[in-house]
């Protein structure tokens, strides 16, 4: 078992075989020049050394090129969408016609409902968790309301149960098994953005399943976190975001999944534009429209390239490592961590997130009674960067890629203190 000293942090340290990639990032520093103990990736993602040189490598070839740079260079930007789906499809446990980078998350989600939520009179009620991420909220009641629904009727929450902040899957199956007639989509984070929990995706799919309901997980705090195995899960329509643990920088570009049984239903209706549009003949104008198959036909604009280069500068260091490392050494971080917060002698600690670690990706949701902000501001003068979430939880995800067993060590210790 694990032991409560810095010298035992330092040894797993020392054993861990991810350890190198921390030098692989950049790690703010206070004034004095000691590194923060940074524990939001959950957030923003820290940015890879390497980053800059594959967008410096894309400025190069505008500067060189100018517009032939979409057919010059090392990355034609015809076809650079391209070069990041086969590693996206990894990360996510899908195959590659089953994935593409595209604008941001809530986009997405709105793109995705146009084809995926087609409720009629009798079956249009949309399933969301209680704690459902605000976005998702405004998304679902606003399609609701695009349909001539009533936000608030139209919307159920599945809830975790009195005196409970975890969901059991038995209540969703309930709801659906209640409800599933006059219920058209669910639409659930994958890992809930305020518990943490990893919810089973395909139980979730085939409880909706059962009952014809579409099924769409928002993956924000999955993708490069857990190993969700999408395809496999049978969910319909997956989409998450990449400046979390995927650390492609703030507002960068997300990722969308359309399950291949759908990749060739060329009636479901969706919006268009040119880059959904079929590729060899996009350039001949004047065409009837004609969709790709697969996640590429929700494209409708040639996207950013920028935004891209910082994507798949993050996404070769994914497939480099692989997530069954990543995945097997953030068991352990957030196991230790778990541990060591359990050592504090205090009834004021109480952890949200599953301590199954098959039921949690690496963030811990920590609940200390009786604090408020003081607490996360003190951590911050600590040098520890955690996120609040009003009234009571301090949300910390150590990243395998970049955090050390010796920054969970060093952050409960202050912790303990501030107690
Ligand atoms: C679970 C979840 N859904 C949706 C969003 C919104 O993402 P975006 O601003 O990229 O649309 C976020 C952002 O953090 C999120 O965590």
């Amino acid at each position: 078992m694990f032991k409560n000293t810095l010298d035992y942090a330092i040894q797993l340290d020392k054993e861990d075989k991810l350890a190198h990639l921390r030098e692989e990032f950049h790690i703010p520093k206070d004034k004095d020049g000691n590194d923060w103990l940074y524990f939001t990736g959950n957030s923003l993602g820290l940015q890879p050394k390497k980053t800059r040189g594959y967008i410096q490598q894309e400025l190069d070839d505008w500067a060189n090129y100018g517009v032939e740079g979409h057919f010059e260079g090392e990355t034609p930007w015809l076809p650079y969408h391209e070069f990041l789906t086969d590693k996206m499809a990894k990360v996510v446990g899908a195959k590659p016609l089953e994935v593409v980078v595209m604008n941001t998350l809530t986009t997405n989600l709105h793109l995705l409902m146009v084809s995926f939520y087609r409720p009629t009179k009798k079956k249009y009620k949309i399933v969301i968790e209680s704690d459902a991420f605000p976005s998702d909220r405004y998304a679902v009641g606003s399609q609701l309301k695009f349909h001539g629904f009533d936000t608030e009727e139209g919307l159920i929450e599945w809830k975790p149960r009195e005196g409970e902040e975890l969901l059991r899957i038995e209540d969703l199956e309930n709801i659906v098994e209640e409800e599933g007639d006059e219920i058209a989509l669910l639409l659930i984070g994958g890992v809930n953005y305020y518990t943490g929990q990893y919810l089973d995706l395909k139980k979730i799919a085939d409880i909706g399943h059962a009952k014809d309901c579409v099924v769409g997980i928002d993956l924000a705090h999955g993708a490069g976190n857990i190993s969700p195995k999408l395809h496999k899960s049978g969910v319909d329509f997956a989409a998450w975001c990449t400046y979390k643990y995927l650390n492609s920088g703030p507002g960068s570009l997300g990722g969308l999944f359309v399950h291949e049984k759908h990749a060739d239903n060329k009636e479901l209706p969706r919006f268009a534009g040119w880059w959904n549009h079929n590729k060899e003949t996009r350039f001949n104008m004047r065409q009837p429209f004609d969709v790709m198959d697969g996640a590429e036909g929700w494209q409708l604009s040639n996207p950013p390239i920028l935004s891209m280069a910082a994507i798949r500068a993050s996404l070769d260091m994914f497939e480099e490592v692989g997530m069954k490392d990543l995945r097997e050494k953030s068991e352990k971080l957030t196991g230790y961590f778990e541990y060591l917060i359990g050592q504090i002698e205090t009834d004021r600690i109480r952890i949200i997130t599953p301590s199954n670690p098959k039921e949690r990706g690496c963030q811990l949701s920590i609940q200390v009674k009786n604090a408020d902000k003081n607490l996360h501001k003190k951590l911050t003068e600590n040098n520890i960067i955690t996120d609040w979430r009003e009234p009571d939880v301090i949300r910390c995800a150590p990243v395998p890629m970049y955090n050390s067993f010796q920054d969970v060590f060093k952050m409960v210790e202050i912790l303990k203190d501030l107690l």
